[in-house]
């Protein structure tokens, strides 16, 4: 229901079309601190900053719904220092935002796997998802969350509830981001033109907007360019003539 109300227009969106699903690919932190002769985990740190910054510019922008990539499936990879400081700073993330404090906010939700995180680490964050479910904006937080494992999960549930067979529809109910609109334009942050595993049943027809900016370096000026961007797209589905 939330999702299918579009409030007060947005000069941003232009007329066409209404954007009601952000996706953000919050890239180049590792990058922003090595330039700095920095660790890797003060790119995280800065990036942490970043993301508040962006989401309260949404919140300004009126958008319904942001998820942000924050974690991949792939990204335990990565040195188990930088991975421990990632999760620290999810911890002191979700202190905050449980112990409320912050002007404008957002209804909270992770996506993704959270079996891999302690059960510590998981009882913050159903907390943080109850304290915060009254905001009418909405954000999902990807963590541990890979596009390819989100529709295995998906085909599995359905599995286990008995079907044989599967449309698209089902698909899309089962995601972590059931009942949600699928993303309507994808900002990447950081230079690579590539998903990385996001939304990728979700993005199929979702508008991609590209910067070098590093992660760290992006402002609410940056978004609104993304956004200006975005209003300027013909979206026609595979029709002849655009859909508003
Ligand atoms: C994005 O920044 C944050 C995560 C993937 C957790 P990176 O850490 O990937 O930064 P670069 O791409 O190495 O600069
Ligand atoms: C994508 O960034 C994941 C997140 C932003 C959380 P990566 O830095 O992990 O992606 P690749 O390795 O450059 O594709
Ligand atoms: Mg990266």
């Amino acid at each position: 229901m939330l999702f299918k109300r579009q409030k007060k227009s947005n000069v941003l969106n232009g007329e066409n079309p209404p954007l009601r699903h952000l996706g953000i690919i919050m890239d180049g932190n590792g990058r922003w601190a090595t330039k700095r002769g920095l660790m890797r985990e003060a790119g995280h740190r800065s990036g942490a900053e970043a993301f508040k910054r962006v989401v309260e510019h949404c919140i300004d922008r009126d958008i319904a719904l942001v998820t942000v990539y924050a974690f991949s499936t792939e990204n335990w990879k990565r040195p188990q220092s930088e991975v421990e400081g990632i999760i620290r700073l999810l911890v002191e993330y979700l202190e905050e935002g449980i112990a409320g404090g912050r002007e404008k906010n957002s209804r909270v939700r992770f996506i993704g796997d959270r079996s891999r995180f302690s059960p510590e680490v998981q009882a913050l964050m159903r907390e943080a998802e109850e304290k915060s479910a009254h905001y009418p904006h909405s954000l999902n937080v990807a963590l541990n969350y890979g596009g390819r494992a989100d529709v295995v999960q998906a085909v599995n549930k359905l599995i286990a509830e008995g079907k044989r067979e599967v449309s698209e529809e089902d698909i899309s109910n089962a995601l972590y981001t059931t009942g949600q609109p699928d993303p309507d334009l994808i900002i990447r942050t950081g230079g690579e033109m590539r998903l990385s595993n996001f939304l990728t049943w979700q993005s199929a027809y979702s508008e991609l907007w590209f910067t070098p900016k590093l992660w760290p370096d992006i402002t609410g000026e940056d978004i609104d360019e993304a956004l200006a961007f975005y209003a300027t797209r013909q979206r026609r589905f595979g029709d002849v003539a655009p859909k508003k």
